[in-house]
């Protein structure tokens, strides 16, 4: 009896680097997990005290090391546990958008949401939607193009 020896071809995956807040949608993500619900693992999750915290800086660093794309997702408008986090966030996302394009960040790689801790068929959702576009979109080489540019630039004016 010959055996067959099938090659399985790896899949490309996308890498999604989630900003979530502790007190919402960490906790979405967690019920999704308790409740056994699968989602794509293109994720990796990482946890904030609030949507407040974010920085411009902490997107551009996830892509910069390689994410092809970035999610932000924290409590609903009215329920941020420091009260006013996510309205901040929200505030300073219609600002970090315009200095993120300038950058030369691909706005189609970046999503922002609202999940709540019982919300987990949403962040299911959500990071299914998410993780399609950018299979879609593919491998996120421009921004290492960017980045090698600056280097560039940096050695020339450092002269
Ligand atoms: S604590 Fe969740 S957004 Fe502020």
């Amino acid at each position: 009896m010959s055996e067959e020896k099938t090659e399985k071809k790896e899949e490309w995956k996308p890498r999604l680097v989630a900003y979530v807040c502790n007190w919402c949608t960490y906790g979405g993500a967690d019920l999704a997990g308790t409740s056994r619900l699968t989602y794509d693992t293109s994720v990796r999750a990482i946890k904030l005290p609030c949507t407040g915290r974010i920085d411009p800086l902490f997107i551009i660093k996830a892509f910069e090391r390689g994410a092809d794309g970035v999610l932000i997702s924290g409590c609903h408008p009215g329920d941020c546990h420091y009260n006013t986090g996510n309205y901040h966030a929200r505030r300073r996302w219609t600002t970090f958008r315009s200095l993120l394009d300038f950058s030369g960040i691909d706005m189609r790689r970046l999503h922002f949401s609202w999940i709540s801790a019982a919300e987990a068929g949403k962040w299911v959702e959500v990071i299914n939607e998410v993780s399609t576009n950018l299979k879609e979109l593919g491998p996120y080489k421009e921004f290492k193009a960017i980045t090698e540019k600056k280097e560039e630039y940096d050695r020339v004016f450092a002269q």
